[in-house]
Formats: C-alpha cells, structure tokens, sequence
C-alpha cells in the first residue's frame, strides 16, 4: 500500500469533518451525520484506489451511502478495505460538546474484522501496557496490572468509561480500586486514542460500545503501539446471526487486537469539534482550518496536519 496513499485519505476526512462541523450545536444529530457521510462518499471517489467498504453505516437495505460492502475509490489502485465513522459522536456534535471525530482506518483486503453492528466489550491501553492486559479478568486486576506496568499507584490512574446503566457494576469495581474514572457521554474511539497519547491523561478504557468503533480503535492502537481486547456483546438472536453471517463462528471469542485490525494499516481522523487529541474545525472568513491526525502501523509514524481550506478555490464547500 503506497505510503502517500494515508496524504489522500485524510482530505476525505478533512471535507466529512468540516461539512459536519458546520451543523455543531444545532441539536440535529441526523443532518449532522447526514452532511458528514455525503461529503466523505463524495471526496473518497477521488482517492486512486479500489476500495470496500466493511465497516460503514450499515446494511445495504439500511443505509444509501458508505454501506456495508459499498465499492469506494476511482477503481484504480490497491484493493482495499475500509472502515469509516464519518461523523463518530453524532451527539457530540449535535451538542457543540468533545472529541466529536471524522474517522477511516484502511487495511489491505481481508486485514480487519469485519464486525457487526452490535455492542462490544472493550479494553484499551497505551504502549507501555501492551501484552499485560486481559478483558477475561476483572477491572480491579487489570488495573493492577496496568499500575504495574506503569509503575505507579492504581490511584494514579484514570480509567475511561461510557456513562451508561449497563456500566453501573464496572463503575462501582473500578471506584473500589481508588482509580479516577472519566465518565464520557459518547466516543469511545476518541477514549481509546487517548490512552495512547501522551499527556492525554487517560489511561485505559473499559466497558461496553459499539463494535465497529472498537475496530476502528483497534486500528488506531495498531499504529500507536496500544493494546486492545473486545468481546461480542450481542443484544438478541438476530444479532448472534447477523454476526455469524458476518464470519464471527465463536459468539464469546476474545478478540485480540490482531483479530480486530493486522497488516499495513492507515489511520486517519479529523477533528470536528476540539477534543483530547485533536482540535475541532475553526470556521474564518476565507474558508476553515482542520486538525487531522494521520498514522501507520508500518512506519508507526504519527502525523498531525494542521490545514487551511480557502473556500474561494474550492467551490464545493
Ligand atoms: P455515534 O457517533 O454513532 O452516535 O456513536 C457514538 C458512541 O458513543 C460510540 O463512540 C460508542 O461506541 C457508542 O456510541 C455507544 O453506543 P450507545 O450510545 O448505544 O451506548
């Protein structure tokens, strides 16, 4: 996969952040996503490569746009798979609140999990905790482990969690321990970055969420040198099936963050409303400016562009 190929795809997430940032705070998390997903369809026709979508945003029969299975790119270039949130944290933006993203993580064929759209048991860890985690074990010993690993107190640490009645129990484990939990309306794709970036503050995240974001972070982690572990959490039987259709044989398997995203992966995300790592879109007279990261697991470079869009000389927007 050519390395400049990572340059292209970000602009995609660049137009999907901005048509979507436009609408932050209006209270309408549909037209938000809506403008989202039209203008990422529209820019990624442009990027030289024969692309299928296996996470996107939804079903055929579900949704028109960025479907699972939907061909993108000009049809030249290398097959590829991808799986996008053009507008991750609908609510997020909707509201004007943080760590509302645009977000891709693009493998070679057959390199990421094809995952249902069902829930997802879910830990995340930075560098210094690969390979000592274990979602089949209780929080409070993982954060043992992770306190060991980091060498420092367990009350030293912060754990992220979705603010959620089904996280009630884990909540309650974890506050036993003494570690500080950050309690996150939504986004957890941005939460599991987080844990992997320096001075973020964060570091782990626990609980349960949507499965495709869990792919998507297990990508980013890839690039960033983490760790990541989900499980299944299926709601009802036509969930058990959709996954089954989908290739998951084992309901209960761990999957690990090579299950989840392996190979050559590019990452790319931008910024629509600020957040713990990336700023959100600043709209100016002239036209806006962005703030996009860009990784591979390759080269595990990690690339923050900042950008100026002159609206003048790009009439689409
Ligand atoms: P959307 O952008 O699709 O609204 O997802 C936001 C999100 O918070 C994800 O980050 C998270 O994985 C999932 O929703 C949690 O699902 P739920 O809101 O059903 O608990």
């Amino acid at each position: 996969m050519n390395r400049n190929l990572a340059l292209e795809f970000v602009r995609v997430t660049e137009m999907a952040a901005i048509a979507s940032a436009r609408l932050m705070g209006r209270g309408d998390e549909k037209a938000a996503d809506q403008a989202a997903v039209d203008a990422m369809r529209a820019m990624l026709d442009s990027v030289d490569c024969q692309a299928t979508v296996v996470i996107g945003e939804g079903e055929r029969d579900e949704a028109p746009m960025l479907y699972i299975g939907e061909k993108v790119g000009t049809g030249r270039g290398p097959a590829l798979e991808i799986a996008l949130d053009p507008l991750e944290g609908t609510t997020i933006c909707a509201h004007g609140g943080y760590n509302a993203i645009s977000v891709m993580a693009i493998a070679e064929a057959g390199c990421m999990l094809h995952a249902p759209d069902t829930y997802m048991m879910k830990i995340a860890v930075g560098p210094e905790c690969k390979g000592v985690i274990d979602i089949r074990v209780s929080a409070k010993e993982n954060l043992k482990r992770i306190a060991d690993a980091k060498k420092c107190r367990i009350q030293d640490l912060t754990a992220v969690v979705l603010d959620r009645p089904r996280h009630t129990d884990l909540i309650a484990e974890i506050r036993s321990t003494g570690a500080r939990i950050q309690l996150i309306g939504d986004g957890d794709v941005s939460a599991a970055i987080a844990t992997a970036t320096p001075d973020s503050g964060v570091d782990v995240l626990f609980g349960i969420g949507g499965a495709p974001e869990g792919v998507i972070s297990a990508a980013a982690l890839q690039c960033l040198g983490g760790d990541f572990q989900g499980i299944l959490q299926p709601r009802n039987a036509e969930e058990i099936a959709r996954a089954k259709k989908m290739g998951v044989d084992d309901i209960n398997r761990v999957f690990k963050i090579d299950d989840l995203a392996r190979g050559n992966v590019m990452f790319v995300a931008t910024g629509v409303t600020n957040g713990n790592f990336l700023d959100g879109v600043i709209f100016k007279p002239w036209g806006a400016m962005t703030h996009s990261l860009v990784m591979r697991s390759e080269s595990g470079t990690v690339r923050h562009i900042r950008a100026e869009h002159h609206f003048d000389k790009k009439p689409r927007y």
